[in-house]
């Protein structure tokens, strides 16, 4: 099996406390972890927790980042967190574009890819661009233009090398915490057309390299469907990544 990547998304969960009990967890055995460990915790504990990880001797093995940030460096923003205040080997993965972010505050894909293109400038960290369709959309329009839309007009403002710095996330609305995944064959049809959607970017060049990968109620039962199939990079795990015994089961691909 080859080494993926998995990415777990606390979103608005854990305390400083909660956190240290579940790195105490996952550093037992990360000498026997098949796949790369990225956790994304709430902003205000991401400083404790690289100090925490430092401490023990698992910042190589376990990867940190921001779940949102906002496009500029600081400033009247109230509420906001910029990646000005990390140090950029602090924050490894940026997340940018989680439905959540796009449905419950309204936050357009215009927007996304502005913060998608501050983030390419401004840090060396991989940027996790999450896009994903509802159901409605799923019935009644065409996946390839639904995919379209979200990615041309980003893939459209980088350049070919910029593509390294980007990880493609793939997580259908309909799936997130429902229970529900696509069958892997659904999975693997649409990161087809955003390998044709790059291709169609960067004529006659290789886009094979580039990660793509899935996200929405991955569970420590059903995540080896996704992980069998070569087009799937990674995983992007949200309640399951609460949960260290299931996450940590995950990266020994148990
Ligand atoms: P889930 O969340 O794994 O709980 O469905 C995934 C996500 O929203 O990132």
């Amino acid at each position: 099996m080859d080494k993926k990547l998995m990415i777990g998304n606390w979103k608005m969960n854990m305390n400083e406390n909660d956190s240290y009990l579940f790195f105490d967890e996952i550093k037992k055995d990360h000498k026997n972890y098949v796949h790369e460990c990225v956790i994304i915790p709430p902003s205000p504990l991401v400083i404790s927790i690289a100090k925490y990880l430092k401490k023990n001797n698992i910042n190589n093995f376990v990867k940190i980042g921001l779940q949102n940030f906002y496009s500029k460096d600081n400033g009247a923003f109230t509420g906001e967190t910029s990646i000005k205040m990390f140090d950029d080997n602090t924050l490894s993965y940026l997340l940018v574009g989680h439905s959540e972010r796009r449905t419950i505050f309204n936050e357009s894909n215009e927007f996304t890819i502005e913060k998608a293109l501050y983030a390419l400038k401004n840090s060396k960290a991989k940027i996790v661009f999450i896009f994903g369709e509802t159901l409605e959309q799923r019935k009644k329009e065409n996946l390839e233009n639904i995919m379209k839309g979200f990615l041309e007009n980003l893939v459209n403002k980088i350049t070919f090398e910029d593509l390294e710095r980007f990880v493609f996330a793939y997580e259908p609305i309909w799936s997130i915490g429902t229970g529900k995944i696509p069958t892997v064959k659904e999975t693997e049809e649409i990161f087809s057309i955003i390998k044709k959607i790059l291709t169609n970017r960067f004529p006659g060049k290789d886009v094979n390299d580039s990660k793509l990968i899935y996200g929405g109620s991955v569970n420590e039962e059903n995540y080896k469907n996704f992980l069998n199939s070569d087009l799937i990079d990674g995983l992007l795990i949200g309640g399951v990544s609460l949960k260290p015994h299931k996450f940590i089961s995950i990266l020994k691909n148990e």
